[in-house]
């Protein structure tokens, strides 16, 4: 049977997820928006490009959540993007509101769904999913590791002239400049990334992966959605075929890497049930520092969620 995705937010990450989606051609798409006639013009027009790349023409368009009844899988993009000069930060009040209303919206219809969170400010969204639908943390996960591994997988691939399907690397952390790219799990087929470019070059990159998101809004005056919506439609492959892959997400953690109650990104096992396990790496005592100081900087957004509610 195929399955059903409801994708929250016609924007330009949620209309390119849900593109993402329908190519794979498993699951019937239901976009929504609360903006008339967007959601629905962009599902006509991801349907009508569905002859052409050869995926059946099932998505929906909505204002209104009765169409996503029983979704297996809710991917929330709702809520303002950056725009030049903002921290993913600024938006936590009007997002927190968003986040918080669409979540009660899709839960209450689909109550067996795992939530994709993919708004910003992504970690501080997510304990704002998990609150509002009181789901237990398999199955409220956020999308930010694997575009920021992404990124960096980017620059490493230009850096050595590989190919970035040999490039192997881990960013964990807060979605916010003090992620933290896992160089010591970094290899190019294989190779430990240490051997094939100088402390310099890897900083140099590193820094760049954790501006990456900003680089963006300063080219294009809005944030990124090629890239993010690819990296939730990978979330929404792995639990949707149960894939069992080992991918960095936004996870609630519960004394892992020693760090209780909070969302934060690590290596997730994730397939149908969500997040099937927390994978704990073997970090350097700098690196668990870093993901610790990552920590601090996310609980600080945290700490701001429900105080203009
Ligand atoms: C980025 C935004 C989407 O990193 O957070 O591009």
């Amino acid at each position: 049977m195929r399955r059903r995705i409801t994708v929250v937010g016609a924007g330009n990450v949620g209309a390119t997820a849900a593109q993402e989606i329908a190519r794979r051609d498993y699951a019937d798409v239901v976009l929504v928006d609360i903006k008339e006639g967007l959601p629905q013009g962009k599902a006509l027009d991801l349907n009508q490009a569905g002859p052409v790349l050869g995926y059946e023409p099932n998505l929906r368009g909505a204002n209104d959540y009765d169409e996503t009844a029983d979704s297996d899988i809710v991917v929330i993009t709702a809520g303002l993007p950056r725009r030049p000069g903002m921290s993913r930060d600024d938006l936590v009040a009007t997002n927190e509101q968003i986040v918080g209303s669409v979540t009660r919206e899709a839960v209450e219809r689909s109550p067996d769904a795992i939530l994709v969170v993919v708004s910003n400010p992504l970690d501080a969204m997510c304990h704002v999913a998990k609150d509002a639908s009181g789901w237990p943390r398999e199955r409220a996960v956020g999308m930010a590791g694997i575009l920021d591994t992404a990124r960096f997988r980017t620059f490493i691939a230009w850096e050595t002239g590989a190919s970035a399907k040999d490039v192997t690397a881990m960013v964990l952390g807060g979605h916010g400049d003090q992620m933290v790219p896992v160089v010591s799990a970094t290899t190019v087929g294989g190779v430990p990334l240490r051997e094939l470019a100088s402390e310099e070059r890897i900083d140099a990159m590193v820094e760049r992966t954790r501006k990456g998101g900003g680089e963006i809004v300063e080219l294009l005056g809005t944030s990124a959605w090629y890239a993010p919506g690819a990296a939730a439609a990978e979330m929404v492959d792995a639990i949707a075929l149960d894939q069992k892959r080992v991918l960095p997400c936004t996870a609630y953690l519960e004394g892992e890497y020693g760090i209780d109650g909070l969302y934060i990104g690590v290596p997730v096992k994730l397939g149908a049930s969500g997040v099937e396990a927390i994978i704990e790496l073997d970090l350097t005592d700098e690196e668990r520092a870093e993901l610790s100081g990552s920590a601090d900087a996310v609980r600080e957004v945290v700490a701001v969620l429900g105080r203009t509610t």
